[in-house]
C-alpha cells in the first residue's frame, strides 16, 4: 500500500512543505491534489529558502516526480512565474518531473476579480481571502462552467472560450460598480501561458494508478488545513476545497485501498490567517512572542499573502476532530522551538459553551464563537532545542509536552520540527 497522505491538520501554515520534502526523499511521485496558490510552502535548505505556492514540494529533490492533480485550481500565469523564478535557483524544472492533470481548472483573472469584488460586498463578514480567485474557480468548476487545462489543447477554441468567460464577467463586474477587465489583453496573457505549459499536460490520473500498480511510493502533499476544509472547516471561514483526506483521493484519483499512512501535521500552537472563530486565540504579549518579529521567513506572517498570523494556544479539541476527519495515523509536530522559554504552557483539551463542558467542537461557528477554552497548564522549558536531532536530545518537558498532545489526541508523534532548517527535524 504505497501512498503516504500529508494534511494540514489546523488552519493552514502548519509547516507542510519541509515535513513533505522529508517524506518525498524516500518518495517516487509527490502530488498536489486540492487549492492553487492560495498556498504557501516553505522549504529551507542550507542558505536558500524556497517559497512554493503551486509546484509541489518534491520538485526540490531529485528523482521525484512532481504531480498538479486534478483536484487543483492553477493560475498558469503565475505557474510559469514560479517556475521560472525556482528554475532561476538551479532546481530541475521540465516534464520529465512535472506533469499537470488536464482535469484541473484554470483560474484566470476573472476569478480573481470575483474574488475581490465579493470580498468587498461582504464588509466586515469578509472571509479575508487569499485574494488569488480560488472560491470563483471552484464554483465555476462545481456549477460546471470551468475551464479545464486539458481544454488547452486546441488553443484557438480555447482563447475564444476564455474570451466569452472574461465578457461575462464585465458584466457582473460592472453590476457590482467594479472595474471591467481587458478582455482581449488576457486572452492573449493566458493563452501564451497555457501554450507554454503543453508540454507538461497529461493524465494524471492515469498516471498514478500506474506507478501505485508498479509499487512505487506516492505522496499526498495537502495544503490549506483542515479547518479551513469547506465541509469540516468553520464555514464559511473556509477555503472552497476539501484539504482533508477526502479530498485526496477525488483530488487525485485513487482508492482508499492504497493509502497506508495518513499523517496530520500541526503546530506546536495554532495560528490562523483571515476571520472566522478561534478558540484558543490569544492577544498581548504572548500572542506576539509565537508570532515573532516579522524579521525571518518562518515567523508568524503569511507566504502567500504576508499577512500577520492569528496566533493562540495548542487547541486538543480541534486536533482531536482532525484526527477524527482524516483518520491520521500519526502526527507530526512543528515548530516546537518556538515554544522555549516560556515559563508554562497551555492546551485546550475541552470547552465550556453555555454552561456546558464538551470535549467536541460544535459544528456551526456561532457556537463555535461561544465556545470558552478549558485549559490545563503545563511546565514550559528554557532548553534551545533546535540542535536536538532525536526525541531523547529533548529536555524533559517538551518530551512532557509532545506525550501529553499524543495522549490528548490518540495518535503518536512520529516527527518533530525544531527549527526551520531542513535538517532540524527530528524523524523516528
Ligand atoms: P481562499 O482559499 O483564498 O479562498 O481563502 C479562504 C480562507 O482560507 C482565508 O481565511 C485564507 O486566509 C485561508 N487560506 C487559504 N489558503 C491558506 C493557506 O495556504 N494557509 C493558511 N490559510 C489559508
Amino acid at each position: 500500500m504505497p501512498v503516504t497522505i500529508l494534511i494540514g491538520a489546523q488552519w493552514g501554515d502548519e509547516g507542510k512543505g519541509r515535513a513533505v520534502d522529508w517524506l518525498a526523499a524516500q518518495a517516487d511521485v509527490v502530488a498536489r491534489y486540492g487549492g492553487g496558490d492560495n498556498a504557501g510552502h516553505t522549504v529551507n535548505v542550507g542558505d536558500t529558502v524556497y517559497k512554493l505556492h503551486l509546484l509541489p514540494s518534491g520538485i526540490l529533490r531529485d528523482g521525484v516526480m512532481n504531480v498538479l492533480g486534478n483536484g487543483m485550481v492553477i493560475n498558469p500565469v503565475n505557474l510559469l512565474k514560479e517556475m521560472v523564478e525556482i528554475r532561476a535557483m538551479g532546481v530541475d524544472i521540465s516534464p520529465a518531473r512535472m506533469m499537470i492533470s488536464t482535469r484541473a481548472h484554470l483560474i484566470t483573472p476573472a476569478h480573481i476579480a470575483l474574488d475581490a469584488a465579493k470580498e468587498k460586498a461582504r464588509g466586515d463578514a469578509a472571509i479575508g481571502t487569499t485574494l488569488r480567485g480560488i472560491g470563483p474557480a471552484y464554483l465555476d468548476k462545481t456549477g460546471r462552467n470551468g475551464l479545464r487545462l486539458g481544454m488547452t489543447h486546441n488553443l484557438e477554441t480555447f482563447a475564444d472560450q476564455l474570451k466569452s468567460r472574461i465578457e461575462q464577467t464585465n458584466q457582473t463586474l460592472q453590476q457590482m460598480d467594479m472595474d471591467v477587465l481587458d478582455a482581449q489583453q488576457i486572452t492573449e496573457q493566458y493563452t501564451d501561458a497555457v501554450a507554454k505549459l503543453q508540454p507538461y499536460l497529461g493524465d494524471t490520473v492515469h498516471y498514478i494508478n500506474q506507478q501505485l500498480r508498479a509499487g512505487k511510493r506516492v505522496v499526498g502533499e495537502g495544503a490549506q488545513g483542515t479547518l479551513l476544509d469547506v465541509d469540516h472547516g468553520s464555514y464559511p471561514y473556509v477555503t472552497s476545497s476539501n484539504p482533508s483526506s477526502g479530498g485526496v483521493l477525488t483530488g487525485l484519483g485513487f482508492g482508499p485501498r492504497h493509502v497506508d499512512r495518513v499523517i496530520g501535521v500541526a503546530k506546536a500552537f495554532c495560528t490562523r490567517v483571515g476571520g472566522g472563530p478561534m478558540p484558543t486565540e490569544l492577544d498581548g504579549e504572548i500572542a506576539g512572542r509565537l508570532r515573532g518579529s516579522g524579521d525571518n521567513f518562518w515567523d508568524e506572517f503569511g507566504t502567500t499573502t504576508g499577512r500577520e498570523r492569528r496566533t493562540g494556544w495548542l487547541d486538543a479539541v480541534l486536533l482531536r476532530f482532525a484526527v477524527d476527519v482524516n483518520g491520521f495515523t500519526e502526527l507530526v509536530v512543528t515548530k516546537l522551538d518556538i515554544l522555549s522559554g516560556l515559563d508554562e504552557l497551555k492546551i485546550a483539551t475541552a470547552y465550556e459553551i453555555d454552561g456546558q463542558r464538551v470535549d467536541y467542537p460544535p459544528s456551526t461557528i456561532a457556537e463555535l464563537a461561544r465556545t470558552v477554552p478549558i485549559y490545563e497548564t503545563v511546565p514550559g522549558w528554557s532548553e534551545d532545542i533546535t540542535g536536538a536531532r532525536t526525541l531523547d536530545d529533548l529536555p524533559a518537558n517538551s518530551r512532557a509536552y509532545l506525550d501529553r498532545i499524543a495522549t490528548l489526541v490518540d495518535t503518536p508523534v512520529t516527527m518533530v520540527g525544531v527549527g526551520p532548517e531542513r535538517e532540524q527535524f527530528i524523524h523516528q
